[in-house]
């Protein structure tokens, strides 16, 4: 996308054509948007009654090139609640302006959507956050350097100024901690810019400012619905450990095989947690 491009008008627009196009293709708005992250789209599965579209036939969106991300929005039941799932998304580190990344999920928040969980794979920074953990975000540090909300503001996508003091809901928190077992661990999440995993170095920078885990996604997502005024519920699956928390070296393979390994503990947790997030209230969307 060259900054011609960068006009607000022009983006609301490609988001009203995006959920124009969902309605035609027969959708209805969810009681819940759930993006699922790296290894993690296997989820979709348990959706019954599903209706798929993929991302190819949507012209509005950006194409996802990772390995592990899907690239279908797939509409589908838990039980009673009706389900958006993005089965992967787009990154900042592969090249797509922040708005790309963001407009599938503006798109759902649009349309009428207005819960939301992101999911997303995470290096572990503090010591009790193991490869396997599912660790809810309490907030996020933005690292990347951008934001959503950057250049021409459009009142639809939110206020100018919109305050990011409590992004993450506490009631989905609470509503996903009494899904699980045993107690979810939680913490902040800080975002960089990727590709590259970070550097030892990096990593002692983002624990002493406060950084529980860091990934490569999520904090656009979560600032462009917080703005909408939508309720947000993050979750990471925490895949390695950080880079210089020990001796092992993050890679991408393990990434994914890891969110594979965890997908069944996760899909459990959703299935039981969606019902009371589907009851969530409803806000409606701005435009
Ligand atoms: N760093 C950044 N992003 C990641 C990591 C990591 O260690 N693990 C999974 N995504």
């Amino acid at each position: 996308m060259n900054s011609g491009d960068h006009n607000i008008e022009g983006e609301v627009q490609r988001l009203r054509s995006a959920a124009y196009r969902l309605e035609v293709a027969g959708l209805k708005p969810a009681r819940l948007g759930i993006v699922l992250g790296s290894g993690l789209k296997d989820f979709a599965e348990h959706l019954e009654d599903p209706i798929v579209i993929s991302f190819n036939d949507m012209p509005e969106f950006p194409r996802t090139r990772v390995r592990g991300h899907g690239g279908e929005l797939i509409q589908g039941r838990v039980g009673d609640t009706l389900v958006h799932c993005l089965t992967g998304r787009v990154h900042l580190y592969e090249g797509h302006h922040v708005w790309e990344v963001v407009r599938a999920v503006r798109t759902l928040a649009l349309f009428g959507t207005s819960n939301f969980l992101l999911t997303n794979a995470a290096g572990g920074i503090r010591k009790d956050l193991a490869p396997g953990t599912l660790m809810l975000l309490t907030d996020h540090i933005n690292m990347t350097g951008t934001n959503v909300l950057l250049g021409d503001h459009h009142e639809c996508l939110g206020p100018r100024f919109p305050p990011m003091s409590r992004v993450y809901s506490e009631t989905a928190r609470k509503i996903l901690q009494s899904a699980s077992p045993k107690p979810l661990a939680e913490g902040v999440y800080a975002q960089m810019m990727g590709p590259s995993y970070e550097t030892p170095a990096e990593i002692r920078m983002l624990s002493l400012v406060g950084a529980d885990a860091v990934g490569m996604s999520t904090v656009p997502e979560a600032i462009a619905l917080h703005a909408m005024g939508c309720r947000v519920a993050a979750m990471s699956l925490i895949t390695n450990n950080a880079a210089g928390v020990t001796e092992d070296v993050p890679n991408h393979d393990e990434v994914v095989s890891e969110g594979a390994k965890a997908a069944k503990r996760m899909s459990k947790l959703l299935l039981s947690a969606i019902p009371a997030l589907g009851r969530l209230g409803r806000r409606k969307a701005n435009c």
